[in-house]
């Protein structure tokens, strides 16, 4: 079985940003996400994101005058939130984001773990292990936004294939094999090469996580939540710590 960090370096981080549509698009997009949560984050305040990636969220709250500080676990794509975001106030950990307080020097009004990174956690102890501490670290009116895929459900047959993206050079199709706490995700690339198109296979694994659990974890920790629609059929939910 390969790791999720495997799966990152070895298949998924190098394609990152085209998956993402391209890297100003991809901003574009965080950028109206973040201006869609209305979030209570003024100039100077600290934010931190979890699982940043290339910073398609971080980047546009640090050129709002936030201090971002991102963590992820790939080094390829904090290389490249560095470059997009040069710059800028955000700082750029590699580390494993459950790990996130020994980096937090000051308590930040927003703890943010975007794009479905919440369900690549091993177990659902994490994810409460995740709120827990989310919890502790924030300012009072602090928020913990999570976006994410419900898994819950589960898709059937021909329903599990799903395109992702492909153009003239590279397609990207995912297939969801479901388990019972668990998905195995198959990112399946055909590659344009001068020999031909090339097959890539690579798998991991995520949570199947139903989104009024999460609800309730939040809530029985403290925080007040509001649930919502995301973008690309996410669920989001911004959890105020009252
Ligand atoms: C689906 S991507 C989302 C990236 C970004 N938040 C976005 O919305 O574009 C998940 C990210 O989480 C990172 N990641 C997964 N598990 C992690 C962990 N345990 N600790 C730190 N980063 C992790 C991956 O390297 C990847 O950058």
């Amino acid at each position: 079985m390969t790791t999720t960090a495997q799966h990152y370096e070895h298949h998924l981080a190098p394609l990152y940003v085209w998956m993402a549509g391209g890297a100003t698009a991809a901003l574009q997009a965080g950028a109206a996400e973040i201006e869609a949560m209305k979030l209570p984050v003024a100039a100077g305040e600290v934010v931190v994101d979890l699982g940043a990636g290339f910073g398609m969220h971080a980047i546009p709250l640090a050129r709002q005058g936030a201090l971002v500080t991102a963590i992820d676990s790939s080094a390829a794509l904090l290389q490249t939130l560095q470059e997009l975001g040069s710059g800028l106030p955000v700082r750029v950990i590699i580390d494993d984001l459950l790990s996130f307080q020994d980096h937090v020097q000051q308590a930040p009004k927003a703890i943010l773990c975007m794009g479905d990174t919440i369900t690549h956690l091993a177990e659902p102890s994490m994810v409460d292990e995740l709120i827990t501490k989310a919890y502790e670290t924030l300012v009072p009116g602090g928020v913990f936004v999570l976006s994410f895929r419900d898994y819950s459900v589960p898709l059937t047959e021909d329903q599990r294939f799903i395109p992702v993206r492909n153009d003239d050079t590279r397609l990207l199709t995912c297939f969801l094999d479901y388990e019972t706490k668990t998905v195995l995700v198959h990112d399946i690339v055909h590659e344009r090469t001068p020999q031909g198109w090339q097959l890539k296979v690579s798998h991991y694994r995520k949570l199947r996580l139903p989104p009024d659990d999460l609800v309730d974890r939040m809530k029985s920790t403290g925080f007040l939540v509001r649930r919502e629609a995301g973008p690309r059929g996410m669920t989001r939910l911004i959890a105020t710590k009252a």
